[in-house]
């Protein structure tokens, strides 16, 4: 669990430096979900909530969760009234079981520590309803080629060293441990589908669905 705010002087320019390069992730992520006609909505590590916003009006019940009172309080500031948010660790909630046609997981596993991402994935399995869909974005082992070099060995290991060295360590044991394609194998053994691959294929787009945790 985080032990201070890191995010708190990222917040209030986090949608400035991110929002541009992370919008296609996100209508992919609603495309998604308007497509599997999911009701209620839970966004874990939620930061800012752009997510949830880009969701709002399709007539979803939206939450979003974030342990970052930074990072709330911008959410908070910008959203619709509509979309709920709670300040608590993903990965222990005071939510009830089979809840939620949709969880999204966006950009939060690699950052943390194997036992902490363990915990929030156990939380989505446990919140999200049977016939539901989790939803995770994460980053991928770059694939082989030129295309992959810049995003993938270049400009996403500067962003997690400058998110800081904590990150920044478990950013490098996620890619070395197969990123999200490792991390679903390792804790998943339901159906994956791949919805879509990002910035040449260093950040995928997974669904999963028939969920069981390992
Ligand atoms: C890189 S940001 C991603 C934010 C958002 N999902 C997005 O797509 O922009 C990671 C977020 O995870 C939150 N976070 C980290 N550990 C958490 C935990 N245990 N429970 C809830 N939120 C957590 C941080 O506060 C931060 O807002």
């Amino acid at each position: 669990m985080q032990t201070s705010d890191e995010y708190q002087k990222t917040a209030a320019i986090y949608d400035l430096l991110f929002s541009g390069a992370l919008k296609p992730i996100r209508h992919n992520i609603k495309t998604f979900l308007r497509h599997s006609k999911a009701k209620a909505v839970l966004d874990l590590c939620c930061g800012t909530g752009e997510q949830l916003r880009i969701l709002d009006g399709n007539d979803m019940l939206l939450t979003g969760v974030d342990l970052s009172q930074a990072m709330l309080a911008r959410a908070r500031q910008v959203s619709p009234e509509s979309i709920h948010y709670l300040e608590a660790d993903a990965s222990n909630l005071p939510l009830p079981d089979s809840e939620y046609d949709g969880i999204i997981i966006c950009l939060a596993l690699h950052e943390k520590p194997t036992r902490q991402h363990e915990a929030i994935f156990k939380e989505a399995c446990r919140l999200v309803k049977p016939e539901g869909h989790i939803v995770i974005a994460d980053y991928s082992i770059p694939p082989p080629g030129f295309k992959s070099i810049v995003p993938g060995k270049i400009l996403i290991p500067i962003i997690e060293r400058l998110a800081g060295l904590n990150h920044y360590t478990s950013y490098k044991y996620w890619i070395k441990h197969g990123g999200i394609r490792g991390f679903l194998e390792r804790e998943h053994s339901g159906k994956v589908t791949l919805i879509a691959p990002h910035f040449k294929g260093c950040i995928n787009i997974v669904t999963l669905s028939n969920i069981k945790k390992k």
